[in-house]
Parts: structure tokens; sequence; C-alpha cells
């Protein structure tokens, strides 16, 4: 069709498109257009913006290496990482805000432990943590042989592939449930942190006078065939920024019970306090599947 005015162009492109074979394809991208065009009809973009907006998106881009990945960071100070992932685990369900975003720092191939095992594998000054956690389906019953992928960051609120006084891979390590669903580790109580700021995510931030911190928290990974594969996080419960975690990842069901302890610790060198921490996570049925890494 030849365009006459403004107001054409969205049915123009519509209609071009019309004939994508892929009918969730074609349904993506007719969304997208409509509603890309009706966000820059409702702003009245200027041309300076656009460029802006483009220029955003290459540096970001540009800004992604084998150790950092801008464009997820975008996505998460938008919101959009949470609302996509709650909107697909378990959204009205049992499970509904069981999950958070994986963030940036997922390594693929953390090595598999003991329960009842360290993930410190250098110096790493701070409150012990003892955890425990056991993985159940959606009626309550234990599931064992989950592995169960951990991460974290460290007491002073830095991940080993951002700092290079830690050894490769501390802080990370996989586990195994028993026939109860349980395992446990040993590990120390991990810091809130700021996400990477040097890049146009930190502008934006900076723009909108936002803080860039996350409050502090604990990832896994937890995968078993016949499960939809759970991607979460538990958080400390008396961190400051719980509610202005600056990717939207803390919904109630994440805030974790993080118990201070002054009397002798499990392990005698592992100091007072020290902390533990009990968590039940729930998996529901689905596809077992790994997410890309975001950094190797
Ligand atoms: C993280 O929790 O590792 C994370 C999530 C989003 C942005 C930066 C870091
Ligand atoms: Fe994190």
């Amino acid at each position: 069709m030849i365009i006459k005015r403004e107001e054409d162009v969205t049915a123009a492109v519509v209609s071009a498109m019309a004939d994508t074979p892929d009918a969730r394809l074609r349904g993506i991208t007719e969304a997208l257009v409509r509603h890309l065009h009706a966000f820059a009809a409702e702003v009245r973009l200027t041309e300076d913006e656009w460029e802006m907006g483009l220029d955003a998106l290459i540096r970001s881009g540009k800004a992604c290496t084998d150790t950092h990945n801008e464009m997820i960071l975008m996505s998460d100070v938008l919101g959009l990482s949470t609302l996509v992932c709650l909107m697909n685990n378990g959204a009205g369900g049992p499970t509904e805000t069981a999950a958070a975003l994986l963030g940036p720092f997922w390594r693929m191939h953390s090595p598999r432990m003991e329960n009842g095992g360290s993930i410190l594998r250098s110096q790493t000054p701070g409150p012990a943590l003892f955890m425990r956690g056991q993985v159940v389906d959606t009626d309550g019953n234990p599931i064992p042989g989950v592995d169960v992928d951990i991460w974290q960051a460290s007491p002073v609120g830095m991940y080993e592939n951002q700092d290079p006084g830690q050894a490769d891979m501390n802080l990370r390590g996989k586990f195994t449930t028993d026939a109860e669903g349980r395992f446990w580790l040993r590990s120390v109580k991990p810091a809130g942190y700021p996400v990477p700021t040097d890049g146009p995510a930190g502008d934006l931030l900076k723009a909108q006078k936002r803080h860039p911190y996350r409050p502090a928290h604990i990832h896994a990974l937890l995968f078993k065939e016949g499960f939809k594969t759970l991607v979460t996080q538990v958080f400390v419960d008396d961190d400051e920024n719980l509610e202005t975690d600056v990717v939207f990842g803390v919904t109630e069901a994440l805030v974790g019970d993080f118990r201070k302890h002054d009397d002798a610790p499990p392990e005698p060198e592992a100091g007072t306090p020290w902390y533990s921490l009990e968590h039940r996570f729930v998996m529901m049925k689905g596809e077992a599947k790994l997410p890309v890494p975001p950094i190797k």
C-alpha cells in the first residue's frame, strides 16, 4: 500500500508481514510493530531521541563480552527480565513467584560437590553461612536427584569472575538432592552489590536517579528431567534494599530465613557469629532445559 499519512504506517508494515509462515513469529512481530509504533506516537518521539535510542542499543551490543552481558542488564533494569520470568514460571499457580531472573553471572560448568561441602575455594572473609535446602514438587513430595547449582557474590559484593582476588569458581558449586530432596552446604553470608554501571544501563539509572544496588542473595538453578528448570534466588532478609532491587527480582516467596547465631558453629573454624538458612524450593512438572550461559 502507498502511505498517505502518518496513521497509515503501522497498517502498511503489518500487512507487509502478513505472509510470515511461522504463526508465532508473525504474531510476535505484528504485536511488536503495533506497540512500538504506538509508543513512538504516544511520546511523539523526535529524530534526536530515536537516534539516541538506537545508539544505546548499539553501545549495549558492543559492550557485551565473554564476561559481561550489557543486553541482559538493560532488560533487567527495565523490569523485562523479571516480567518474562514470572509469566513463564507457574503464573497463577503454586510456583507463581518461586522463580527469579538468571542475571548475568551464571556459569555453566561449576564444580560438582558432595552435600555438606564448602563452596569457598579461596580465602573469603565474612560470616559463615550454613545453607540447607529441600526441593519438593507442587504436591509437597520431595524430589531426589535434582542438580542444584548455587552461585553467589562474596561478602564484599563481588562474583569471582569480577574479582581477581578470588579463585576460579569461588562461591559456585553444584549439589544433588538426597532421597528426601535435601541438599546442604557451607558458604559465607553474601553482600548486596551494585550492578555494573559503566555502560548504557548505568547511564539510564543515573539519568533516572536510581541506585544501582541488588539486595544480597544466593542464586540457585535447579535441574531434573521431567521438571521445569527452576532459576531462582534467595534474598537476605535484613538487606536495606529488599524493596528497591534495581532489577525487581525480589518476591515475597524468595525472602530467606537467614538466622544469626552466637553459639558454637557446626564447624569450629567457622567462628561467630554464623548464619543458617533453610529454604524450600518448589518445582513444577515441565521441560528440563538449561539457559544459554550469559558468560563463559
Ligand atoms: C545478579 O543477580 O547476579 C544480577 C542480576 C541482574 C543484573 C546484575 C546482576
Ligand atoms: Fe546476583
